[in-house]
Protein backbone atom coordinates (compact mmCIF):
# COMPACT_ATOMS: atom_id res chain seq x y z
CA UNK A 1 0.00 0.00 0.00
CA UNK A 2 1.55 3.26 -1.06
CA UNK A 3 2.09 6.21 1.48
CA UNK A 4 -0.22 9.18 2.10
CA UNK A 5 0.91 12.16 -0.22
CA UNK A 6 3.43 14.53 1.52
CA UNK A 7 0.63 17.73 1.43
CA UNK A 8 -2.38 15.10 2.88
CA UNK A 9 -4.25 16.78 5.00
CA UNK A 10 -4.23 14.78 8.69
CA UNK A 11 -6.92 16.84 11.09
CA UNK A 12 -8.95 16.33 13.99
CA UNK A 13 -12.90 18.01 13.81
CA UNK A 14 -14.32 18.91 16.60
CA UNK A 15 -17.76 21.87 17.26
CA UNK A 16 -18.17 24.65 19.51
CA UNK A 17 -21.42 23.72 21.32
CA UNK A 18 -19.91 20.33 22.02
CA UNK A 19 -16.38 21.92 23.55
CA UNK A 20 -16.48 25.55 23.97
CA UNK A 21 -18.63 26.49 26.79
CA UNK A 22 -18.24 30.12 28.09
CA UNK A 23 -22.09 30.60 26.95
CA UNK A 24 -22.62 33.73 28.51
CA UNK A 25 -19.20 35.22 28.29
CA UNK A 26 -17.69 37.84 26.04
CA UNK A 27 -21.32 39.15 25.03
CA UNK A 28 -22.77 36.06 23.58
CA UNK A 29 -26.74 35.09 23.90
CA UNK A 30 -28.08 31.65 24.10
CA UNK A 31 -28.63 29.54 21.25
CA UNK A 32 -30.89 26.35 20.60
CA UNK A 33 -28.49 24.25 22.04
CA UNK A 34 -28.59 26.26 25.41
CA UNK A 35 -32.21 26.24 25.72
CA UNK A 36 -32.60 22.43 24.65
CA UNK A 37 -30.14 21.49 27.15
CA UNK A 38 -31.32 23.17 30.00
CA UNK A 39 -35.06 22.40 28.90
CA UNK A 40 -34.52 18.69 28.78
CA UNK A 41 -31.50 17.83 31.08
CA UNK A 42 -31.67 14.29 31.75
CA UNK A 43 -28.65 12.00 33.35
CA UNK A 44 -28.92 8.78 32.94
CA UNK A 45 -28.20 6.16 35.49
CA UNK A 46 -24.06 5.60 35.10
CA UNK A 47 -22.56 3.05 32.33
CA UNK A 48 -25.66 3.10 30.58
CA UNK A 49 -25.17 3.11 26.53
CA UNK A 50 -27.89 5.83 26.38
CA UNK A 51 -28.55 9.31 25.69
CA UNK A 52 -27.13 12.00 28.56
CA UNK A 53 -28.44 15.37 28.24
CA UNK A 54 -26.10 17.22 29.99
CA UNK A 55 -25.16 21.06 30.72
CA UNK A 56 -23.12 22.65 27.77
CA UNK A 57 -22.69 25.75 30.30
CA UNK A 58 -18.67 25.06 30.34
CA UNK A 59 -18.23 21.75 28.20
CA UNK A 60 -14.66 21.46 27.43
CA UNK A 61 -13.56 25.38 28.36
CA UNK A 62 -12.15 25.30 24.99
CA UNK A 63 -12.82 29.63 25.23
CA UNK A 64 -10.04 29.76 27.82
CA UNK A 65 -8.03 26.65 26.76
CA UNK A 66 -7.50 27.00 22.82
CA UNK A 67 -3.87 27.75 23.65
CA UNK A 68 -3.37 25.08 25.09
CA UNK A 69 -5.17 22.70 22.87
CA UNK A 70 -3.82 24.41 20.10
CA UNK A 71 -0.19 23.17 21.74
CA UNK A 72 -1.12 19.86 21.79
CA UNK A 73 -2.20 19.21 18.54
CA UNK A 74 0.88 20.32 17.56
CA UNK A 75 2.20 17.91 20.15
CA UNK A 76 -0.40 15.03 17.83
CA UNK A 77 1.66 16.51 15.04
CA UNK A 78 -1.70 17.54 12.69
CA UNK A 79 -2.17 20.35 9.85
CA UNK A 80 -5.74 20.85 10.00
CA UNK A 81 -8.53 21.55 12.84
CA UNK A 82 -12.02 21.81 11.58
CA UNK A 83 -14.42 23.83 13.94
CA UNK A 84 -17.17 25.79 13.44
CA UNK A 85 -17.75 30.10 14.82
CA UNK A 86 -20.33 29.95 17.14
CA UNK A 87 -22.89 32.05 15.26
CA UNK A 88 -24.65 33.36 19.06
CA UNK A 89 -21.36 34.39 19.57
CA UNK A 90 -20.54 36.63 16.04
CA UNK A 91 -23.98 37.91 16.14
CA UNK A 92 -25.49 37.49 19.84
CA UNK A 93 -28.70 39.97 19.37
CA UNK A 94 -29.47 40.21 15.28
CA UNK A 95 -28.19 39.34 11.95
CA UNK A 96 -26.22 43.17 11.57
CA UNK A 97 -24.77 43.60 14.83
CA UNK A 98 -21.41 42.65 14.79
CA UNK A 99 -19.61 41.22 18.23
CA UNK A 100 -16.51 42.22 17.97
CA UNK A 101 -15.10 40.38 21.12
CA UNK A 102 -16.85 37.27 19.77
CA UNK A 103 -15.25 37.36 16.00
CA UNK A 104 -12.07 38.12 18.58
CA UNK A 105 -11.78 35.27 20.10
CA UNK A 106 -11.70 32.75 16.49
CA UNK A 107 -9.35 35.21 15.24
CA UNK A 108 -7.17 34.62 18.68
CA UNK A 109 -8.12 30.64 18.47
CA UNK A 110 -6.99 30.93 14.63
CA UNK A 111 -3.61 32.92 15.72
CA UNK A 112 -2.72 30.06 17.93
CA UNK A 113 -3.40 27.41 15.62
CA UNK A 114 -1.76 28.66 13.10
CA UNK A 115 1.28 29.44 15.27
CA UNK A 116 1.57 25.56 16.02
CA UNK A 117 1.27 24.80 12.47
CA UNK A 118 -2.48 23.67 12.18
CA UNK A 119 -4.66 25.03 9.55
CA UNK A 120 -8.17 26.12 10.38
CA UNK A 121 -10.77 24.57 8.73
CA UNK A 122 -13.96 26.19 9.66
CA UNK A 123 -17.69 24.88 8.99
CA UNK A 124 -20.33 28.23 8.88
CA UNK A 125 -22.99 25.89 11.01
CA UNK A 126 -23.15 23.38 12.78
CA UNK A 127 -26.65 23.12 13.93
CA UNK A 128 -26.74 26.05 16.67
CA UNK A 129 -28.70 29.16 15.78
CA UNK A 130 -29.32 31.70 17.69
CA UNK A 131 -32.09 32.38 19.68
CA UNK A 132 -32.69 35.30 18.21
CA UNK A 133 -32.79 33.79 14.35
CA UNK A 134 -35.00 30.72 15.95
CA UNK A 135 -37.53 33.23 16.86
CA UNK A 136 -37.88 34.72 13.36
CA UNK A 137 -37.93 31.49 11.90
CA UNK A 138 -35.25 29.74 11.90
CA UNK A 139 -33.60 27.21 9.68
CA UNK A 140 -37.00 26.31 7.81
CA UNK A 141 -37.63 30.29 6.79
CA UNK A 142 -35.76 33.32 4.55
CA UNK A 143 -34.63 34.97 7.36
CA UNK A 144 -31.94 32.61 7.81
CA UNK A 145 -30.98 33.02 4.31
CA UNK A 146 -30.31 36.30 4.77
CA UNK A 147 -28.69 36.16 8.03
CA UNK A 148 -26.19 33.42 7.06
CA UNK A 149 -25.02 35.59 3.75
CA UNK A 150 -24.01 38.01 6.49
CA UNK A 151 -22.34 35.76 9.10
CA UNK A 152 -20.85 34.10 5.44
CA UNK A 153 -19.45 37.69 4.74
CA UNK A 154 -18.09 39.20 8.25
CA UNK A 155 -16.34 35.73 8.66
CA UNK A 156 -14.92 35.27 5.61
CA UNK A 157 -13.37 38.99 5.67
CA UNK A 158 -12.54 38.77 8.83
CA UNK A 159 -10.71 35.32 9.54
CA UNK A 160 -10.11 34.72 5.57
CA UNK A 161 -6.66 35.63 5.71
CA UNK A 162 -5.91 32.43 7.95
CA UNK A 163 -7.25 29.41 5.60
CA UNK A 164 -8.30 28.70 2.23
CA UNK A 165 -10.49 25.70 3.08
CA UNK A 166 -14.14 26.42 4.50
CA UNK A 167 -17.14 24.58 4.69
CA UNK A 168 -20.68 26.42 4.67
CA UNK A 169 -22.72 23.49 7.02
CA UNK A 170 -21.90 20.26 9.13
CA UNK A 171 -24.63 17.20 8.04
CA UNK A 172 -27.89 19.40 7.16
CA UNK A 173 -29.33 15.77 6.75
CA UNK A 174 -28.72 14.63 10.54
CA UNK A 175 -29.33 18.23 11.43
CA UNK A 176 -33.06 18.13 9.47
CA UNK A 177 -33.99 14.60 10.05
CA UNK A 178 -33.64 15.31 13.66
CA UNK A 179 -34.68 18.41 14.48
CA UNK A 180 -37.37 19.08 11.86
CA UNK A 181 -38.41 15.65 11.03
CA UNK A 182 -37.93 14.18 14.83
CA UNK A 183 -38.15 16.48 17.77
CA UNK A 184 -34.89 14.81 19.01
CA UNK A 185 -32.27 17.35 18.63
CA UNK A 186 -33.55 21.50 18.81
CA UNK A 187 -35.35 22.97 17.41
CA UNK A 188 -37.70 20.08 17.81
CA UNK A 189 -40.02 21.01 15.30
CA UNK A 190 -41.47 17.33 14.50
CA UNK A 191 -43.01 18.45 11.49
CA UNK A 192 -42.93 16.83 7.37
CA UNK A 193 -43.43 20.94 5.83
CA UNK A 194 -41.14 22.68 8.24
CA UNK A 195 -38.45 19.71 7.24
CA UNK A 196 -39.11 20.49 3.60
CA UNK A 197 -38.12 23.92 3.79
CA UNK A 198 -34.99 23.61 6.24
CA UNK A 199 -33.72 21.49 3.31
CA UNK A 200 -34.54 24.27 0.88
CA UNK A 201 -33.62 27.12 2.68
CA UNK A 202 -30.29 25.53 3.80
CA UNK A 203 -29.50 24.62 0.26
CA UNK A 204 -29.89 28.61 -0.96
CA UNK A 205 -27.98 29.05 2.34
CA UNK A 206 -25.04 27.00 0.67
CA UNK A 207 -25.03 29.19 -2.92
CA UNK A 208 -25.65 32.37 -1.31
CA UNK A 209 -22.51 31.76 0.96
CA UNK A 210 -20.51 30.97 -2.46
CA UNK A 211 -21.41 34.40 -3.71
CA UNK A 212 -20.13 36.10 -0.43
CA UNK A 213 -17.29 33.33 -1.06
CA UNK A 214 -16.29 34.89 -4.81
CA UNK A 215 -16.95 38.54 -3.75
CA UNK A 216 -14.22 37.99 -0.85
CA UNK A 217 -11.96 36.45 -3.05
CA UNK A 218 -12.48 39.31 -5.13
CA UNK A 219 -11.98 41.94 -2.71
CA UNK A 220 -8.67 39.96 -1.49
CA UNK A 221 -9.86 38.53 1.93
CA UNK A 222 -9.65 35.35 0.93
CA UNK A 223 -6.98 33.02 -1.45
CA UNK A 224 -7.99 33.18 -4.74
CA UNK A 225 -7.57 29.19 -4.94
CA UNK A 226 -9.02 28.64 -1.76
CA UNK A 227 -12.16 26.00 -1.56
CA UNK A 228 -15.39 26.35 -0.16
CA UNK A 229 -17.37 22.43 0.62
CA UNK A 230 -20.60 21.35 2.25
CA UNK A 231 -20.00 18.39 4.83
CA UNK A 232 -22.67 15.64 4.37
CA UNK A 233 -23.18 12.32 6.56
CA UNK A 234 -24.08 10.03 3.91
CA UNK A 235 -24.51 6.04 5.38
CA UNK A 236 -23.36 4.25 2.22
CA UNK A 237 -26.69 2.04 1.20
CA UNK A 238 -26.09 -1.88 1.78
CA UNK A 239 -29.18 -3.97 0.80
CA UNK A 240 -30.40 -6.60 3.17
CA UNK A 241 -30.28 -9.25 0.75
CA UNK A 242 -27.75 -8.09 -2.69
CA UNK A 243 -29.97 -11.01 -4.49
CA UNK A 244 -33.73 -9.27 -3.67
CA UNK A 245 -34.62 -6.71 -6.13
CA UNK A 246 -37.27 -5.11 -3.52
CA UNK A 247 -33.92 -4.35 -1.43
CA UNK A 248 -32.16 -3.08 -4.06
CA UNK A 249 -34.85 -0.57 -5.22
CA UNK A 250 -35.20 0.01 -1.17
CA UNK A 251 -31.47 1.25 -1.31
CA UNK A 252 -31.82 3.42 -4.20
CA UNK A 253 -34.94 5.15 -2.93
CA UNK A 254 -32.69 5.28 0.51
CA UNK A 255 -29.87 7.17 -1.58
CA UNK A 256 -31.65 9.64 -3.60
CA UNK A 257 -33.17 10.41 0.27
CA UNK A 258 -30.07 10.09 2.27
CA UNK A 259 -27.48 11.50 -0.20
CA UNK A 260 -28.58 13.19 -3.33
CA UNK A 261 -31.23 14.99 -1.43
CA UNK A 262 -28.66 17.02 0.80
CA UNK A 263 -25.48 17.03 -2.35
CA UNK A 264 -26.93 17.43 -5.99
CA UNK A 265 -28.20 21.25 -4.89
CA UNK A 266 -24.99 22.63 -4.08
CA UNK A 267 -23.08 20.11 -5.72
CA UNK A 268 -24.74 19.85 -8.77
CA UNK A 269 -26.92 22.90 -8.70
CA UNK A 270 -30.51 21.15 -8.76
CA UNK A 271 -32.76 19.42 -6.68
CA UNK A 272 -33.39 15.65 -7.09
CA UNK A 273 -37.20 14.20 -8.30
CA UNK A 274 -37.92 13.27 -4.25
CA UNK A 275 -37.55 16.68 -3.15
CA UNK A 276 -39.91 18.04 -6.16
CA UNK A 277 -42.76 15.21 -5.50
CA UNK A 278 -42.54 16.31 -1.66
CA UNK A 279 -43.16 20.22 -2.59
CA UNK A 280 -46.14 19.34 -4.29
CA UNK A 281 -47.51 16.53 -1.43
CA UNK A 282 -47.49 19.60 0.97
CA UNK A 283 -48.21 21.92 -1.27
CA UNK A 284 -45.11 24.17 -0.63
CA UNK A 285 -45.07 25.61 -4.29
CA UNK A 286 -44.71 29.31 -2.81
CA UNK A 287 -41.59 28.73 -1.19
CA UNK A 288 -39.84 27.86 -4.59
CA UNK A 289 -38.24 31.46 -5.95
CA UNK A 290 -36.85 31.06 -9.31
CA UNK A 291 -33.85 33.78 -8.68
CA UNK A 292 -32.99 31.11 -5.99
CA UNK A 293 -32.92 28.19 -8.03
CA UNK A 294 -31.10 30.39 -10.33
CA UNK A 295 -28.66 31.38 -7.28
CA UNK A 296 -27.96 27.69 -6.85
CA UNK A 297 -27.52 26.74 -10.28
CA UNK A 298 -24.39 29.63 -10.45
CA UNK A 299 -23.27 29.05 -7.08
CA UNK A 300 -21.95 25.19 -6.83
CA UNK A 301 -19.27 24.29 -3.84
CA UNK A 302 -15.92 22.57 -4.62
CA UNK A 303 -15.29 20.05 -2.62
CA UNK A 304 -17.26 17.71 -0.22
CA UNK A 305 -16.63 16.66 2.91
CA UNK A 306 -17.75 13.52 4.41
CA UNK A 307 -18.79 12.21 7.93
CA UNK A 308 -18.25 8.78 7.46
CA UNK A 309 -19.62 6.51 11.09
CA UNK A 310 -21.52 3.68 9.22
CA UNK A 311 -23.02 2.54 6.38
CA UNK A 312 -26.91 1.61 6.89
CA UNK A 313 -28.62 -1.70 6.17
CA UNK A 314 -31.48 -0.85 3.79
CA UNK A 315 -34.67 -3.64 3.89
CA UNK A 316 -37.22 -3.11 1.49
CA UNK A 317 -40.95 -2.66 3.58
CA UNK A 318 -41.76 -6.11 3.08
CA UNK A 319 -38.93 -7.43 5.72
CA UNK A 320 -41.14 -5.78 8.58
CA UNK A 321 -43.93 -8.29 8.31
CA UNK A 322 -41.05 -11.02 8.49
CA UNK A 323 -40.03 -12.96 11.75
CA UNK A 324 -36.41 -11.70 11.33
CA UNK A 325 -33.45 -10.61 15.06
CA UNK A 326 -33.36 -6.75 14.84
CA UNK A 327 -31.09 -5.33 17.81
CA UNK A 328 -33.50 -2.88 18.02
CA UNK A 329 -36.78 -1.45 16.60
CA UNK A 330 -35.94 -1.04 12.74
CA UNK A 331 -36.11 3.00 12.09
CA UNK A 332 -37.15 4.25 8.69
CA UNK A 333 -35.80 7.17 7.47
CA UNK A 334 -37.53 10.09 5.27
CA UNK A 335 -39.67 7.64 3.64
CA UNK A 336 -41.47 4.24 4.47
CA UNK A 337 -40.22 2.56 1.34
CA UNK A 338 -36.65 2.16 2.75
CA UNK A 339 -36.20 1.26 6.36
CA UNK A 340 -32.73 1.07 8.04
CA UNK A 341 -32.83 -2.37 9.71
CA UNK A 342 -29.92 -3.57 12.52
CA UNK A 343 -29.49 -7.37 12.17
CA UNK A 344 -27.85 -8.85 15.08
CA UNK A 345 -25.53 -10.73 12.69
CA UNK A 346 -23.64 -7.54 12.83
CA UNK A 347 -20.52 -5.91 14.79
CA UNK A 348 -21.93 -2.86 16.32
CA UNK A 349 -20.51 -0.07 18.72
CA UNK A 350 -21.54 0.27 22.48
CA UNK A 351 -24.20 2.64 20.97
CA UNK A 352 -25.30 0.39 18.20
CA UNK A 353 -23.55 2.16 15.61
CA UNK A 354 -22.41 -0.70 12.78
CA UNK A 355 -19.18 -0.94 12.14
CA UNK A 356 -17.91 -1.63 8.61
CA UNK A 357 -14.63 0.25 7.82
CA UNK A 358 -14.64 -0.99 3.96
CA UNK A 359 -17.67 1.64 3.04
CA UNK A 360 -15.76 4.34 3.35
CA UNK A 361 -13.76 3.23 0.35
CA UNK A 362 -16.14 1.54 -1.58
CA UNK A 363 -18.74 4.93 -0.67
CA UNK A 364 -15.56 7.43 -1.30
CA UNK A 365 -15.73 5.87 -5.03
CA UNK A 366 -19.43 6.02 -5.52
CA UNK A 367 -19.27 9.46 -4.17
CA UNK A 368 -16.10 10.57 -6.68
CA UNK A 369 -18.15 8.38 -9.50
CA UNK A 370 -21.44 10.72 -8.74
CA UNK A 371 -19.98 14.18 -8.36
CA UNK A 372 -16.59 14.87 -9.71
CA UNK A 373 -14.83 16.64 -6.63
CA UNK A 374 -12.61 16.40 -3.84
CA UNK A 375 -13.13 14.64 -0.82
CA UNK A 376 -12.42 15.08 2.88
CA UNK A 377 -13.36 12.78 5.72
CA UNK A 378 -14.40 15.53 8.34
CA UNK A 379 -15.43 13.17 10.50
CA UNK A 380 -14.76 9.56 11.77
CA UNK A 381 -14.29 8.10 14.87
CA UNK A 382 -15.32 5.88 18.01
CA UNK A 383 -17.83 6.72 20.62
CA UNK A 384 -17.13 4.80 23.68
CA UNK A 385 -16.51 4.30 27.74
CA UNK A 386 -12.69 5.28 28.36
CA UNK A 387 -11.40 4.14 31.88
CA UNK A 388 -8.41 5.72 32.52
CA UNK A 389 -5.61 3.62 33.95
CA UNK A 390 -3.35 3.75 37.76
CA UNK A 391 -1.17 6.09 35.84
CA UNK A 392 -4.05 8.76 34.91
CA UNK A 393 -4.04 7.81 31.11
CA UNK A 394 -6.29 5.64 28.66
CA UNK A 395 -5.12 2.67 27.05
CA UNK A 396 -7.72 3.03 24.54
CA UNK A 397 -6.50 0.10 21.96
CA UNK A 398 -10.00 -0.57 20.80
CA UNK A 399 -9.83 3.46 19.17
CA UNK A 400 -6.52 3.04 17.73
CA UNK A 401 -8.10 -0.52 15.93
CA UNK A 402 -11.22 1.24 14.53
CA UNK A 403 -9.32 4.25 13.52
CA UNK A 404 -6.84 2.48 11.68
CA UNK A 405 -8.80 0.45 9.98
CA UNK A 406 -10.59 3.05 8.60
CA UNK A 407 -7.66 5.14 7.74
CA UNK A 408 -6.72 2.30 5.69
CA UNK A 409 -9.37 2.80 3.77
CA UNK A 410 -8.84 5.89 2.73
CA UNK A 411 -5.44 4.99 1.50
CA UNK A 412 -7.24 2.36 -0.57
CA UNK A 413 -9.65 4.58 -2.18
CA UNK A 414 -6.13 7.37 -2.86
CA UNK A 415 -4.88 4.13 -4.25
CA UNK A 416 -8.12 3.35 -6.32
CA UNK A 417 -8.15 6.95 -7.89
CA UNK A 418 -10.45 8.60 -5.25
CA UNK A 419 -9.53 12.14 -4.73
CA UNK A 420 -8.83 12.18 -0.68
CA UNK A 421 -7.57 15.07 0.03
CA UNK A 422 -7.45 14.59 4.00
CA UNK A 423 -8.86 13.01 6.50
CA UNK A 424 -9.94 14.73 9.99
CA UNK A 425 -11.00 12.29 12.89
CA UNK A 426 -13.50 13.36 15.26
CA UNK A 427 -12.49 14.16 18.01
CA UNK A 428 -9.70 16.04 18.72
CA UNK A 429 -10.90 15.85 22.56
CA UNK A 430 -13.91 14.50 24.71
CA UNK A 431 -16.83 16.65 24.22
CA UNK A 432 -20.79 16.54 24.53
CA UNK A 433 -22.39 14.31 22.21
CA UNK A 434 -25.69 14.24 21.36
CA UNK A 435 -26.48 10.67 21.44
CA UNK A 436 -24.44 10.10 24.54
CA UNK A 437 -23.31 13.33 26.46
CA UNK A 438 -19.85 13.49 28.48
CA UNK A 439 -19.91 9.77 28.75
CA UNK A 440 -19.71 8.93 25.46
CA UNK A 441 -15.75 9.54 24.92
CA UNK A 442 -14.22 10.49 21.32
CA UNK A 443 -10.84 11.98 21.98
CA UNK A 444 -7.50 11.14 21.26
CA UNK A 445 -6.77 13.73 24.44
CA UNK A 446 -9.10 13.16 27.82
CA UNK A 447 -10.90 16.24 29.44
CA UNK A 448 -11.56 15.28 33.26
CA UNK A 449 -15.06 16.61 33.70
CA UNK A 450 -15.73 14.20 36.43
CA UNK A 451 -13.87 16.08 38.61
CA UNK A 452 -14.80 19.41 36.98
CA UNK A 453 -10.85 20.22 36.89
CA UNK A 454 -11.32 19.68 32.98
CA UNK A 455 -7.69 19.17 33.01
CA UNK A 456 -6.68 17.37 29.72
CA UNK A 457 -4.83 14.08 29.41
CA UNK A 458 -3.00 11.85 26.54
CA UNK A 459 -4.75 8.71 25.16
CA UNK A 460 -2.64 5.98 23.50
CA UNK A 461 -4.55 6.72 20.05
CA UNK A 462 -2.99 9.76 20.45
CA UNK A 463 0.40 8.78 19.97
CA UNK A 464 -0.45 6.10 17.14
CA UNK A 465 -2.10 9.11 15.10
CA UNK A 466 1.07 11.18 15.60
CA UNK A 467 3.25 7.86 14.48
CA UNK A 468 0.92 7.74 11.47
CA UNK A 469 1.41 11.11 10.79
CA UNK A 470 5.27 10.94 10.98
CA UNK A 471 5.38 8.51 8.90
CA UNK A 472 2.74 9.12 6.11
CA UNK A 473 1.14 5.53 6.50
CA UNK A 474 -1.29 3.40 8.65
CA UNK A 475 0.31 0.47 10.82
CA UNK A 476 -0.34 -3.46 9.58
CA UNK A 477 -3.46 -4.02 11.97
CA UNK A 478 -1.42 -7.59 13.26
CA UNK A 479 1.94 -5.60 13.76
CA UNK A 480 0.52 -2.12 16.03
CA UNK A 481 2.92 -1.53 19.15
CA UNK A 482 0.11 -0.85 21.63
CA UNK A 483 2.63 -0.68 24.21
CA UNK A 484 4.77 1.87 22.82
CA UNK A 485 1.65 4.16 21.98
CA UNK A 486 0.65 3.50 25.95
CA UNK A 487 4.14 4.05 27.19
CA UNK A 488 4.59 7.46 25.44
CA UNK A 489 1.12 8.79 26.57
CA UNK A 490 2.51 7.74 29.76
CA UNK A 491 5.75 9.60 29.45
CA UNK A 492 4.31 12.35 28.21
CA UNK A 493 1.63 12.88 30.78
CA UNK A 494 4.30 12.58 33.87
CA UNK A 495 6.70 14.89 32.15
CA UNK A 496 5.41 17.28 29.91
CA UNK A 497 3.12 18.82 32.75
CA UNK A 498 2.06 22.42 31.05
CA UNK A 499 0.67 20.60 28.23
CA UNK A 500 -1.32 18.14 30.29
CA UNK A 501 -2.86 21.04 33.09
C1 LIG B 1 -22.05 13.98 13.83
C2 LIG B 1 -22.08 15.35 14.38
O1 LIG B 1 -23.33 13.66 13.44
O2 LIG B 1 -21.77 12.92 14.67
C3 LIG B 1 -21.34 15.53 15.69
O3 LIG B 1 -21.61 16.27 13.44
C4 LIG B 1 -21.54 14.33 16.58
O4 LIG B 1 -21.76 16.73 16.25
C5 LIG B 1 -21.02 13.11 15.85
O5 LIG B 1 -20.91 14.46 17.83
C6 LIG B 1 -21.13 11.84 16.64
O6 LIG B 1 -22.44 11.69 17.10
P1 LIG B 1 -22.72 11.43 18.63
O7 LIG B 1 -24.15 11.60 18.82
O8 LIG B 1 -22.22 10.07 18.89
O9 LIG B 1 -21.91 12.46 19.37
Amino acid sequence: MKKFPKNFIFSTSTCSYQIEGGRLLGGRTHSNWDKFTIDNYYIPPAGEAKREIASIDVAADYYHRYEQDAVIMKEIGVNGFVYNMDWSRIFPHNENDVNEEGIQFYENAFKALVENGVKPIPILYHWDSPLWLEKLGGSSSPAFVKAFRNLAKVLFERLGKYTDIWYVSDENSSYTTSAYLDDYNPPQKNDEKEFWKAIYYLSISGAVAKEEFDKAKQKGFIAKDALLGIDHDWCPAIPYDKNDKDDLKACDIFNEYNLHLYLDPNILGEFPNCFWEAIKKFKLENIINQAELKQLKENTLDLIGWNYYRPAIIASPKRLKQDIKWHNDPAFFITKDAWIVFPTTEKYTAWKWLIKPEYLSIGGMDLQNRYHKPLMILENGLGYFDVKNNNGIVEDNYRIDYLNDHLKEVQLAIENGVNFIGYSLWTYCDIFSPSGGYRKKYGLVGVNFEDKTLSRYPKASMYWYKDVINKLDTIDSKSIDYQKYIKQAQESFKTKKSLWK
